[in-house]
């Protein structure tokens, strides 16, 4: 039987096809590194949960468009530097002022941007010739009509026709520029902020051992749920931050941030949700304070990760487990459940800790157990770094 056959289209020819996915790179590391920048900052927790959503989705995005960049001949790891009009529109959203301005550029101008690109070079590539793109292409363009839909911006005039289209300066770098150091985090106007937080929340519930209280009553519930979608969104903003303020760092660093980071406003959002459906309490209800996050995000990068996710967050997993056992066994199923998910995806961050800690240590396992001994000799027994 004869096949019957759809002539070829030709498309872009390889590199033509080759800057497109190199501008496409420059739009979305730098909207991944300044999301990461400016997440902390932005006081709306619905925006701060789309951000850290989409930044996730962005990164992986950079992860598959350098590999495809490979696949396309591109000879080294990182494909020239932008335009000076592309690179004028990234400098523009770098010194936005605050994250309403940052995010106006990002959602009003980049990703529309992105988006127009990615629709014509859809419409141009040859299906069959260059079916990697069309597959990889075809999730990008949905997930970035996701990310405008979910964050609209006020419209602005589209900054190119074709940013698909613009020239790549071969052997140049464009560096990126790192924000200020945070003060604290920003909330929204009805989170109150004290020096000391919520006083219902006391150490038991978060020393590890025979002494480890778990919140079984309504009121203390409402509480401790409370202060954990703090903590959530601490550690979200304290592994954006990091991003951020290492560009130096390998690309997987940054993807690992970021997965995280969207995991932690996930693990937010639970207990945003189980406050409200069913703890009867919301967020705001009680006082929250940045202790912890300060003393943490105040060392350096090696700090953070053995202090944050080689230390708290591994302690954490034994009282997560401790948690759900003692709810199961009270018959509070559906809490039991959410320390289940806890629990599961607290594994990858602990090893966030080891793996790039270790990776700053020049390799090093030893010395990175070492770091691990000599800083946590400095902790109270709820885990809090007590002089810095
Ligand atoms: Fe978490
Ligand atoms: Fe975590």
């Amino acid at each position: 039987m004869a096949r019957s056959h759809e002539p070829l289209k030709g498309g872009y020819d390889v590199d033509e096809n080759a800057v497109r996915f190199s501008n496409y790179f420059h739009v979305l590391r730098e909207l991944v590194h300044l999301s990461c920048g400016w997440l902390p900052l932005e006081p709306r927790l619905e925006t701060k949960y789309l951000l850290g959503d989409h930044l996730h989705d962005d990164a992986r995005a950079v992860t598959k468009i350098k590999r495809r960049l490979y696949e396309l001949r591109t000879p080294s790891d990182y494909p020239g530097a932008p335009c000076d009009d592309l690179a004028a529109l990234l400098d523009r959203a770098s010194s936005a002022a605050t994250s309403g301005e940052y995010i106006a550029i990002a959602y009003g101008e980049l990703k529309p941007a992105l988006i127009t690109a990615v629709r014509i070079h859809l419409d141009q590539l040859d299906p069959m010739l260059d079916e990697p793109s069309l597959r990889q292409l075809t999730q990008l363009l949905h997930r970035q009509e996701r990310h405008v839909a979910e964050l609209p911006a006020p419209s602005a005039p589209q900054p190119f026709d074709d940013l698909g289209a613009l020239p790549i300066r071969l052997r140049e770098v464009r560096e990126l520029t790192v924000m200020p150091p945070l003060d604290q985090p920003a909330r929204d106007g009805y989170v109150e902020v004290t020096e000391d937080g919520d006083p219902y929340l006391t150490d038991e519930l978060y020393v590890n051992g025979d002494e480890n209280h778990v919140p079984t009553d309504p009121e203390e519930q409402k509480h401790f749920f409370h202060g954990l979608m703090d903590a959530e969104l601490c550690a979200a903003e304290l592994m954006a931050r990091n991003s951020h303020e290492h560009p130096e760092m390998p690309w997987d660093f940054h993807v690992d941030m970021a997965r995280q980071c969207w995991d932690e406003i996930r693990h937010a959002e639970v207990h945003d949700a189980l406050m409200a459906t069913e703890l009867d309490c919301h967020w705001g209800d009680y006082p929250i304070g940045f202790g912890y996050f300060k003393s943490v995000y105040a060392y350096d990068l090696l700090g953070r990760l053995v202090l944050f996710n080689g230390t708290s967050e591994q302690k954490a997993m034994w009282r997560h487990s401790h948690r759900r056992k003692v709810l199961v066994e009270i018959g509070q199923a559906k809490v039991a459940r959410v320390f289940d998910y806890l629990l599961a995806d607290e594994v990858p961050h602990v090893h966030n800790g080891k793996r790039w800690g270790t990776y700053l240590l020049g390799g090093d396992e030893a010395a990175y157990r070492e770091k691990l001994r000599e800083l946590r000799a400095g902790l109270d027994p709820t885990g809090q770094p007590v002089a810095n």
